[in-house]
């Protein structure tokens, strides 16, 4: 099946490791063209093997988003957008502090609409796509509670994926969310051993996500097989939650 990706110029975020890298490793097989984008210095190691190009920065920092659209510009302009970059910072609600709340919506959420933004026109002026990241967290609570800041930021995400797909629909940009489970990253590796066993048991399937089965839901929707995808918030997860 030919996805149509070949020299569509995609930006990915929080590509240097876990979910990120494994969408950049399939976006480069299939021919796209990328601009990796971290704050770990790595994401420039990996751009290089596959004959990408990076920019290492922090996305809560102002002006990032429209240093991204500076550099895209130059490159022939931004047709796919991955907002992928996201941070955890789980604790009791009564004990959360109101800078690890901020600094979770921010990258979670604010990052994604300041970077939606910036790069609005020159998706629009490729058939674009954008697809947001969210999570299982985006539809219910975490497994375990303990991460409020975590569960409102992917809830965030989701009604800007809905509010922009309405806008974009009629200007040639599609938005879609993508809503994975537990993957095998090392996002996960912040629970212990034994926790992460009992999330497992809770999934019908038995297994976390390989960061590569992310990937290929992504690719499918970024291509012009999902033309008329616009929208919606796709459950990639084992059976651990069904809507
Ligand atoms: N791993 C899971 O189980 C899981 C489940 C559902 C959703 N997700 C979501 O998938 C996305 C990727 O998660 P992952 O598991 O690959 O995480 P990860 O921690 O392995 O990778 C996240 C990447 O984002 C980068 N990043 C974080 N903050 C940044 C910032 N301010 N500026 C630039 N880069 C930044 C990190 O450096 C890292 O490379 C996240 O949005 C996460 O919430 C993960």
């Amino acid at each position: 099946m030919d996805l149509c990706l070949n020299n569509r110029l995609a930006v990915i975020t929080g590509a240097a490791q876990g979910i990120g890298a494994a969408q950049a490793r399939a976006f480069a097989e299939e021919g796209a063209s990328l601009l990796l984008v971290d704050r770990n210095e790595a994401v420039s190691v990996l751009a290089e093997t596959l004959g990408g190009e990076s920019l290492t920065g922090d996305l809560a920092e102002p002006g990032l988003a429209e240093s991204i659209a500076e550099r895209t510009a130059g490159m022939g302009g931004a047709a796919i957008l991955i907002n992928n970059a996201g941070i955890s910072r789980p604790s009791p609600l009564a004990e959360t502090t109101d800078q690890d709340w901020h600094a979770v919506m921010d990258i979670n959420a604010s990052a994604a609409f300041r970077l939606t933004r910036a790069l609005w026109s020159q998706l629009a002026a490729h058939s674009g796509s954008v697809i947001n990241i969210a999570s299982f967290a985006a539809k219910r609570s975490t497994l375990f509670g303990n991460n409020s800041s975590y569960v409102a930021s992917k809830h965030a995400i989701v009604g800007l994926t809905r509010a922009a797909a309405f806008e974009g629909a009629t200007q040639g940009v599609r938005v879609n969310a993508i809503a994975p489970g537990v993957v095998a990253t090392e996002m996960v590796k912040l629970h212990d051993e034994a926790t992460r066993e009992r999330i497992k048991a809770f999934i019908p399937q038995g297994r976390f996500a390989d960061p590569a089965e992310i990937a290929d839901l992504a690719l499918f929707l970024a291509s012009v097989r999902a033309r008329h995808i616009c929208g919606e918030v796709i459950n990639i997860n084992g059976g651990l939650h069904m809507d």
